[in-house]
């Protein structure tokens, strides 16, 4: 069963019996989208169209402003005719990406601690799931010779940058690495950007921006960087022919991303320094959550180079579930368990910085620094 739903389920419970909760689990950011974005759709909402279905790949008109988006900010020029899809969030990209490759039998690598959708979407695509253990120390790392290894004969990398829930963001030199490592093995590259907004420390680099692209397929989101999760909005570029194949998925599955959703975006992407300035609000919320974490007693911070979270080492013995229980109940605050996301993400939490609104911020970062793990058997 998916983790969050029951951890969420219980927070919403808590919260309508009188309780306060600082949920650290689900990665919802605590602001709203833009204002001027949402004061235009609702002038929108009176025009013909716009509650009905768009083409299938999403609004040209969105598909153009992104596109131009992604040009003026990442030098990354796709045709929007073509390359580029809008679709039911980063999660249905996913599964189009994974669907428009892979068959079933296939392998699939992801690194662990992985994103566990990740690892539904291959399961229920009867693809073989190959997850290979990230390397951790004070960050988590990619396991080069692993890599290596299991590379050749695969059908799929999936990458995750920043990473979900380790935090761990790339360096040009790997990603550059990375992206010849597949070409040279005609291994697809899905790499999943849902948090390239909030890159603090890793490079912005993209696979697009080097020579061999071809086999390089990229899925975005729209629920981080302007808030529009309830909207259901991202997105899917790659080649053409590859793109072609997944229509073929997004109109047997959804048909269409949101058409008011599309509307809202398109004003969205005109506020680079809006996000800038939310990006710059997380990475404040990534300080004061591992100063808060380093007075703790029990629980050892792991870098984060971007993205909403960190997996931090919880006290050997003690059952991530379990642990996660005792966090919410003695301190309020809601986590996920490391097990959620393999077996590497045992013995820790993940804690997600990017949800705590400005009043819960010192309250939440003093519960954080009680927290006392010593001695404790659950
Ligand atoms: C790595 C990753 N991919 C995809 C998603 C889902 O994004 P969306 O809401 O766009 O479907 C999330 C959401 O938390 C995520 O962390």
């Amino acid at each position: 069963m998916p983790p969050i739903h029951s951890i969420m389920s219980r927070v919403r419970e808590m919260r309508e019996s009188g309780r306060e909760i600082f949920s650290m689990a689900q990665a919802v950011p605590w602001y709203d989208p833009p204002q001027e974005a949402v004061e235009h759709m609702k002038q929108e909402m009176i025009g013909k169209g716009f509650h009905f279905y768009s083409p299938d790949p999403g609004l040209m008109s969105t598909r153009v402003a992104l596109s131009r988006e992604i040009a003026n900010r990442r030098g990354i020029n796709l045709n929007p005719a073509s390359e580029l899809h809008l679709t039911c969030g980063a999660s249905q990209a996913f599964a189009s990406a994974l669907m428009s490759v892979a068959d079933p039998g296939d392998r699939v690598i992801v690194l662990e601690p992985y994103y566990f959708d990740h690892v539904f979407a291959i399961q229920f695509s009867n693809l073989e799931l190959d997850s290979i253990p990230m390397v951790e120390s004070s960050e988590w790392c990619l396991p080069w010779s692993k890599l290596e290894e299991k590379i050749p004969g695969a059908k799929a990398l999936v990458l995750v940058n920043p990473g979900n829930p380790t935090g761990a963001a790339l360096s040009e030199q790997d990603i550059r690495r990375i992206v010849s490592l597949t070409a040279e093995n005609d291994c697809m590259l899905i790499i999943d950007e849902t948090y390239e907004r909030f890159n603090f420390g890793g490079s912005k680099h993209h696979p697009w921006m080097e020579h061999n692209q071809e086999h390089v397929l990229t899925i975005g989101s729209f629920s981080k960087s302007f808030s529009l999760s309830g909207w259901r909005l991202g997105y899917l570029f790659g080649a053409d022919y590859i793109l072609e194949q997944a229509l073929k998925v997004q109109d047997s599955v959804v048909i269409c991303p949101s058409t008011p959703g599309q509307i809202l975006l398109e004003k969205c992407l005109d506020l680079n320094e809006w996000v800038e300035n939310r990006s710059a609000e997380v990475e404040h919320r990534l300080h004061l959550c591992k100063e808060a974490m380093k007075q703790s007693k029990g629980l050892e911070w792991r870098e984060a180079g971007g993205g909403f979270f960190t997996l931090a080492e919880t006290p050997a013995g003690i059952d991530s579930y379990a642990l996660a229980d005792h966090l919410i109940n003695k301190y309020a605050i809601a986590t996920i368990p490391g097990d959620a996301f393999g077996n590497t993400g045992k013995q820790h939490l993940r804690f997600s910085f990017g949800c705590l609104g400005d009043e819960e911020l010192v309250p939440a970062m003093s519960a954080l620094a009680s927290v006392d793990l010593t001695d404790i058997t659950l």
